[in-house]
């Protein structure tokens, strides 16, 4: 018996949004296991694959606002490759496309697990992957990611430059108490990371907000580490962290770090998370768009097809998006290198081999992936 057969048949709508330099062909994986998760375990899936990114920003001076968005928010979920490429002004696509999207959809929580999987290779000596499973909920529409500031006197010996960092109470608040169901559904501790010494006027926001949300929450542990502590400890000692809430920029920061701790950019995958409902969710690799590599078969694909199980276990899939996870660390856990030529096979070639992992983890031959699953998590911290 396969996993989906006792399942009746469901529909979602998919936005695919493949974009630029390696994000086509991460993205082209991702569908491919999306074709046969639904064949295994009985659900589908409408796509419309939405063109944007640098070719179509030069050809028409599409960004995100206008069309795409109009076709974008009607969707059940979007997934996304990358954008961002050396014809276009480095921020036009990331500010008019990305932070557009998670501004406009209310994309308040981008989600980063950083698991260590069984049997795959860190550059980090010693750590093994019983010490390395939290998640990063990394404040996504406000901070210093607003775009709001100014400068005088600019290219002059006299320019001044004011970059603003934006924190409302409502913004932070719905992180945290996002980040405490999280909390709440694994090992009950939630880490505050910040630099309140210093930015002591949103620092002391996000701290006050985080004293009475707790309330809220009582079997979870709480504490504080400053941001640029946080770089020393997570490294070398993962495990005293389960969930961290941070802000817009030291998430940015912080989840670069805890990507390469994991095996590299290629395997780190999030979730651009709509809390309420009222517009999609996004689905992306944490990778950018390496125009360097594009087209040459040298990306890993396995932060795409984990985003996708992300993807699964928000539309209401948890069990395919479990198969899924397993049949990733299934394939990291074979490969001698984890990007490039190390990886031992093509882009396509991993892919397919997280094809055929996933069948044989339906047919109930690989046992599902032990531990605690951010795709459980992620679904229970939902329904909380
Ligand atoms: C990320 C990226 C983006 C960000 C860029 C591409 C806009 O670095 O998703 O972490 O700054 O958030
Ligand atoms: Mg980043």
């Amino acid at each position: 018996m396969t996993a989906g057969s006792t399942t009746p048949k469901r529909t979602y709508s998919l936005a695919v949004v493949p974009g630029d330099g390696i994000g086509p062909e991460v993205t082209d994986c991702a569908l491919a296991v999306l074709d046969k998760a639904e064949e295994l375990y009985g659900f589908s899936t409408e796509r419309e694959h939405i063109q944007a990114g640098a070719q179509h920003y030069l050809a028409t001076g599409e960004l995100f606002a206008g069309p795409i968005e109009d076709s974008l928010r009607g969707k059940d979920a979007i997934l996304f490759g990358s954008m961002g490429d050396p014809s276009v002004t480095p921020g036009i696509l990331e500010r008019g496309f990305i932070l557009a999207m998670r501004q406009a959809f209310e994309q308040a929580v981008n989600l980063r697990p950083v698991r260590l999987y069984p049997g795959v290779k860190t550059p980090i000596a010693d750590l093994s992957s019983e010490r390395c499973d939290l998640v990063i909920v990394r404040e996504n529409t406000e901070g210093a990611y607003v775009g709001r500031g100014s400068t005088v006197h600019a290219g002059t010996k006299n320019a001044v430059a004011i970059q603003e960092s934006v924190n409302t109470r409502a913004g932070v608040e719905r992180v945290i108490d996002y980040a405490f169901r999280l909390a709440a559904s694994r090992r009950k501790k939630l880490t505050l990371c910040h630099k309140t010494n210093i930015l002591v006027e949103a620092g002391r926001l996000w701290s006050d907000t985080l004293a009475d949300v707790a309330k809220r929450y009582p079997e979870v542990e709480t504490d504080y580490v400053h941001v640029d502590a946080m770089c020393f400890h997570l490294p070398i000692s993962p495990e005293r962290f389960d969930v961290v809430v941070t802000d817009n920029l030291f998430g940015d920061i912080i989840t670069d770090l805890g990507a390469v701790i994991q095996g590299g950019l290629g395997v780190a995958a999030s979730a651009n998370l709509n809390l309420d409902g009222s517009a999609p969710s996004m689905f992306e690799a944490i990778h950018g768009s390496a125009p360097d590599i594009a087209g040459m078969g040298l990306a890993n694909p396995a932060g795409a097809v984990l985003s996708l199980a992300m993807c699964l276990t928000h539309l209401g899939e948890p069990v395919a998006a479990h198969a899924v996870e397993t049949a990733v660390v299934e394939v990291l856990g074979s490969m001698e290198g984890l990007a490039g030529a190390a990886m031992g096979g093509t882009t396509v070639e991993v892919g397919q081999r997280i094809v055929r992992a996933l069948e044989v983890v339906a047919e109930g031959k690989t046992p599902l992936l032990a531990g605690q699953s951010i795709m459980e998590s992620m679904a229970a911290a939902k329904n909380r």
